[in-house]
């Protein structure tokens, strides 16, 4: 019988530093009253130098481990969605593999903008179904204030920053990822996207003067289709999944914009009581927004073992998908001693780095670099 994969470790990053609405009527033309009538947002986590987006994965796959027992050269796979990625190679995900000591791990980063953690779970799910692998971290982490146009008041506004993870295992017991659409629009591309700094628009001094290697979107065309597709993915989900709508304890949406959460949850006749809203807190955090709304609730304890919930979000791409599971793992407590060991597992994961790192300048040195022909 193929395994279920089950989520049993989950945990999220922001960075401290907060910017408010107010903050951001200094900054343009804008107040703290439309932003939130118009999306929900009161304020924003915003990285300060030093913190990126694998750091921020780091902290938050640490934290999912911790609650687990496996040990970082348990993991199989780490996939890590992301938008923001700290280059276009190497992907941000081998720095958080090597960051966590995952000597084990297959990493690689997936684009796929907002619906990307919804994907990537899929794929670990997947991958676990069929045996091939057995332990996976799904992280979705995102310092989208670095590509933001801080001269646009329609986008400056939207997005934050942050990261939450999960731990995904195999396990015999029935539940876990139940079913997953995905879907996507690539004639919509043009609606939202950061145009250069790709291959199509290498950095020029014109790219930079246009600002084009900031986020571009047609936020009013992005709404339309915003509120479009989110009911019917749900339902699509849960379908697949053999559930009834009525069975589903709570829907974890992307969070873009209350109204879009809002007009989702009227195309679903549901009340906003059976959604993570958390908006205000975090503003859009792409990737991480799902993941890091699963950490609140079950903290929260809205999620509890049996549930059966749905997150479901969309993106540039254009993107959307939904994504059924059912809760089976109770939180387990992380104690001190855990949480010491962790780091402890973490600085020594650091040093193995440095010394692979110091192996391959004395490889190099000891045989040389350079490629010979073949005699
Ligand atoms: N403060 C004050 N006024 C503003 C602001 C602002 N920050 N931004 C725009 N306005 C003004 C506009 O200039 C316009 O003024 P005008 O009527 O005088 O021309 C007016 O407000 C209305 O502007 P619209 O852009 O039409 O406003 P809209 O109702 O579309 O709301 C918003 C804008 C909130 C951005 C909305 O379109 C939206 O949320 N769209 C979805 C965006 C989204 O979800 N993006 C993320 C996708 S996920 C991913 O992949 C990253």
């Amino acid at each position: 019988m193929s395994p279920f994969a089950h989520v049993t470790g989950w945990g999220m990053a922001v960075p401290e530093k907060i910017l408010t609405n107010d903050d951001l009527a200094r900054i343009v033309d804008t107040n703290d009253e439309w932003i939130v009538a118009m999306t929900g947002i009161h304020r924003r986590h915003i990285a300060e130098k030093g913190e990126t987006t694998a750091s921020l994965a780091t902290k938050a796959a640490v934290q999912a481990l911790a609650m687990t027992e496996l040990e970082p050269h348990d993991i199989d796979l780490v996939i890590v969605a992301t938008s923001t990625p700290e280059h276009l190679f190497p992907a941000t995900a081998c720095l958080v593999q090597d960051a966590l000591g995952a000597s084990r791990a297959g990493a690689f980063d997936l684009s796929a903008a907002c619906s990307g953690f919804i994907f990537a779970l899929n794929m670990a799910a997947q991958s676990i179904r069929t045996g091939a692998i057995r332990n996976a971290l799904v992280i979705g982490s995102e310092t989208l204030s670095r590509m933001i146009n801080w001269e646009d008041r329609s986008t400056c506004i939207l997005f934050g920053d942050g990261a939450g993870a999960v731990l995904v295992q195999a396990s015999e017991r029935p539940g876990g990822v139940l079913g997953c659409v995905m879907r996507s629009d690539g004639s919509g591309g043009e609606l939202l996207s950061i145009p250069a700094g790709g291959s199509r628009y290498p950095v020029t001094t014109e790219t930079l003067a246009r600002k084009m290697h900031t986020i571009h979107m047609n936020g009013r065309e992005v709404f339309r289709f915003a509120t479009r597709v989110m009911a019917t993915a749900t339902k699509e989900a849960a379908a697949r999944s053999g559930l009834r709508m009525s069975d589903i304890s709570l829907i974890i949406p992307h969070q873009a914009n209350l109204r879009i959460i809002e007009a989702a949850a009227r195309g679903l006749h549901m009340p906003m009581e059976k959604f993570v809203v958390n908006i205000g807190e975090y503003g859009n955090t792409s990737t991480a927004s799902i993941p890091i709304a699963v950490c609140e609730a079950v903290r929260d304890g809205r999620i509890r073992p049996g549930d059966n919930i749905i997150m479901v979000g969309f993106g540039a791409g254009l993107t959307w998908g939904a994504l059924a599971l059912q809760w089976v793992e109770a939180a387990r407590r992380v104690t001190p001693a855990r949480r010491r060991r962790r780091t402890v597992l973490t600085w020594l994961a650091h040093v193995r780095s440095f010394f692979r790192r110091l192996w391959r300048r004395v490889e190099g040195l000891l045989w040389g670099g350079r490629a010979r022909p073949a005699a």
